[in-house]
């Protein structure tokens, strides 16, 4: 079930819980930017496409959205991307040159449809300007989050998120051990490089977004969280690159899980 609630008096957020057996539940979140030109920050997750539009439409009328930023080209974040180009000519596409390569994919995607930024570049979009940040963890190289200057709020992609056993409406109703747990667990499982990386990098990175202050941080995977939770945020994301990498169940596991589910009948 997809759902929507507002995060501040001009963005919404549109989620639904996805569940990974056994581990917990995480949050797929898109936004939808109220303001002179609307933006849609991302468009569900295929599997779910049918159940985002309706939401969508509760929250605004998809003919009104100038932009759609794409946060990068995982199955959570494409869902309903192509219905939309559809539905509204007028639509553009805030991406990458790698992001559009593999969104053509999926379906032709004319470049006249799309607008090329990297990180550290801006866009004016009516009355805010966005400045797009590569988060310090990702599962996608075409991963371009973004600054919000009239917010204040970090759009962060995949990064912070968390693998929850039940999503609030802000991360500042989950416990300290349940954020941390959750946060590295998902680091772990999502950016499995990041124990390979040199401790004093990963700290500048990790200095990059402190530095931002941002007012909230609002991230694919976790309910939104006010800006006094940044340290918070970014401590786990430091202990998650020292923590044990994540090793999936393998076949014998998955046969014990099914075995045992099918004695339990
Ligand atoms: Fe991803
Ligand atoms: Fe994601």
């Amino acid at each position: 079930m997809v759902t929507s609630y507002p995060a501040a008096p001009d963005i919404d957020v549109l989620t639904s819980d996805f569940p990974i057996p056994g581990f917990g539940v995480v949050p797929i979140n898109s936004f939808v930017i109220k303001g002179k030109e609307p933006v849609l920050v991302d468009t569900g997750a295929v599997v779910q496409s049918g159940e985002f539009m309706p939401t969508l439409r509760s929250v605004i009328d998809p003919a009104d959205l100038k932009w759609l930023w794409i946060t990068h080209t995982d199955f959570d974040h494409m869902g309903s991307l192509h219905q939309l180009l559809a539905e509204n000519p007028k639509l553009r596409v805030i991406t990458s040159f790698l992001g559009v390569g593999i969104m053509s994919l999926a379906a032709p995607l004319p470049m006249d449809r799309v607008y090329l930024l990297n990180p550290g570049e801006r866009i004016t979009v009516g009355d805010r300007t966005l400045t797009a940040v590569r988060p310090p963890a990702f599962d996608n190289p075409s991963t371009t989050g973004f600054y919000d200057d009239k917010s204040g709020a970090f759009f962060s992609s995949d990064c912070f998120g968390a693998l929850l056993s039940s999503v609030p409406h802000s991360a500042a109703d989950l416990s300290d051990g349940d954020l941390r747990d959750g946060q590295v667990f998902w680091a772990t499982l999502d950016a499995p490089w990041l124990h390979k990386v040199d401790a004093a990098a990963f700290d500048r990175e990790l200095d990059g977004i402190r530095k931002m202050s941002p007012t909230m941080i609002l991230s694919s995977h976790l309910p939104p969280a006010p800006g006094r939770m940044t340290d918070r945020l970014l401590a786990s994301l430091a202990t998650a690159r020292t923590a044990a990498p994540f090793v999936g169940p393998n076949q014998a596991a998955l046969e014990q899980m099914l075995g045992q589910m099918t004695g339990d009948k």
